[in-house]
């Protein structure tokens, strides 16, 4: 999807599933761009003074998912910033056209096998808790598929470092800003297949 000429995207924001790279993708881009860096995980654990976890476990899903989409209105305020969201927000379709009215989408993706590689030996992430996290990831990363796709930009991380595809972010969102959309392809480089 090319971004459209009457677009004029002031932030960047970071979609995609856990392990990715968008927090370390992000802060890289932040840093390139000189922008603000914003993770709307942080934000909803400074808020709160609880970890994604204990917000699961105590308050349940439906809550954090609450408290995400508080946040995603907030930042429609921002400029200059590089925004990286939690890897469900972009299943609430309200997340996604509020964040596109302000934010070149840029989504990273992964196979299932990358991610699982990426994250086995991370704890803090509630919805791979369970005895199978590795069907789980594939379990999600199927069923969040046609969300991710409505992302302005696919990039393909698989291959990539988080050095390679802060690159690319940076380069498709100078595109953007200059509203040089001819030839702006959603996949970017490899594809995104699964
Ligand atoms: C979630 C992803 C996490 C965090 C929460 C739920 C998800 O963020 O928001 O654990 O639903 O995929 P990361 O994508 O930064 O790990």
């Amino acid at each position: 999807m090319a971004v459209s000429n009457t677009r004029h995207p002031v932030n960047l924001a970071l979609i995609g599933f856990m392990g990715t790279g968008k927090s370390s993708v992000g802060r890289l881009v932040a840093e390139q761009l000189h922008f603000d860096y914003l993770d709307t995980d942080e934000l909803i654990q400074a808020r709160t003074g609880q970890t994604i976890a204990e917000l699961f476990e105590q308050e349940g899903e439906a809550a954090f998912r609450r408290l995400e989409q508080q946040v995603v209105k907030e930042l429609a305020a921002r400029k200059r910033t590089v925004i990286s969201t939690g890897g469900g927000l972009p299943t609430i379709a309200a997340n996604l056209a509020s964040l596109r009215t302000h934010a070149l989408l840029i989504c990273l993706w992964a196979s299932p096998e990358k991610i699982w590689e990426r994250v086995r030996n991370q704890t803090h992430r509630p919805l791979l808790h369970g005895p199978n996290p590795r069907l789980k990831i594939r379990e999600l990363l199927a069923a969040r598929e046609p969300h991710y796709r409505q992302a302005d930009v696919l990039i393909n991380t698989d291959l990539r470092s988080a050095r390679e595809v802060a690159q690319q972010v940076v380069h498709q969102f100078k595109l953007a800003q200059a509203g040089n959309n001819e030839g702006n392809h959603p996949t970017t480089g490899a594809r995104m297949g699964i």
